[in-house]
């Protein structure tokens, strides 16, 4: 982990108090002036860092960037352990075509189970059977990379029957809103489309065995739906009107996947 992911995985673990760079230096082994560097980086990346003279840094509460830093401070148990571990398994663009794609292209290069993919945007967003996803900044889009020796079916439906769950149990725990699946990949909120999940696999083909899976889940977070196009525009919501989240995307995306790995078949 470089210097910068260090300092924002200590502020994100320490968000309600002030800590001073001696104090965050000693903590993880480096130089003030590192930490001093790393903030100034963190800033340029558009984080707003508050200081106070006497005090020190403390991140500001309004960040919504999604960092391996700030999903691995919100996972619990096991999978917190796994990712800790193993922080490459989380790989974040700022735009990409679309991230079930990318995760796809990691499991044909043999990337290993529980690899996960996210992005702010995505400019060629999938849905079933071929349908666009609209993806703009404001959405958590997030693809899954699952092997079938660590799962305990491989029925498509009851992968993604799963994960519609997983992400309801998130919405609701973080949010209080009450999500409901529309068999089988559609989650709504007040008759309106809060989520969308597609489930795609590779398979060998002469024997048909399963190689991997990839699961793909689009989210209307913070999502501006008045400027969705007019023909999903009256069918669709977002979890928060733009910029009045009051949880960011690095729980949510935490959160759903405590809920997807606790599950009995993951
Ligand atoms: C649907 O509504 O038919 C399913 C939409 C699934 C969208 C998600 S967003 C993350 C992942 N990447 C994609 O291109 N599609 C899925």
């Amino acid at each position: 982990m470089s210097s910068k992911d260090k300092v924002l995985e200590f502020l994100e673990n320490n968000k309600d108090t002030y800590i001073s760079g001696e104090a965050m230096a000693s903590a993880l082994g480096l130089s003030r002036n590192a930490i001093w560097k790393a903030i100034n980086e963190l800033r340029k990346t558009g984080y707003e860092i508050d200081a106070v003279s006497n005090r020190g840094y403390r991140l500001g509460t309004s960040n919504d960037i999604i960092s391996t830093a700030g999903i691995l401070s919100h996972l619990d148990g096991s999978i917190k352990n796994l990712y800790e571990s193993q922080p490459d398994l989380i790989r974040i663009y700022d735009s990409t075509t679309s991230t079930n794609r990318i995760a796809k292209e990691f499991a044909i290069a043999g990337a290993s189970h529980a690899t996960i993919v996210l992005a702010k945007e995505q400019t060629e967003g999938r849905g079933r059977r071929e349908h666009s996803f609209y993806s703009p900044e404001g959405g958590l889009y997030m693809s899954i990379l699952l092997k079938p020796s660590h799962l305990k079916t491989l029925v498509p439906d009851e992968i993604t029957t799963a994960t519609g769950s997983a992400v309801c149990t998130a919405i609701e725990k973080l949010t209080g809103q009450k999500p409901r699946i529309k068999p089988i990949n559609d989650l709504f909120i007040d008759d309106k489309k809060i989520c969308g999940i597609l489930t795609e696999a590779g398979t060998e083909f002469e024997t048909g065995d399963v190689q991997w899976i990839v699961v793909g889940i689009g989210i209307n977070f913070d999502s501006d739906i008045k400027a969705f196009p007019s023909d999903i525009r009256n069918s669709a919501t977002s979890l928060f009107s733009p910029g009045q989240s009051s949880i960011t995307k690095n729980q949510l995306a935490a959160e759903i996947l405590n809920q997807l790995f606790s599950q009995k078949i993951f």
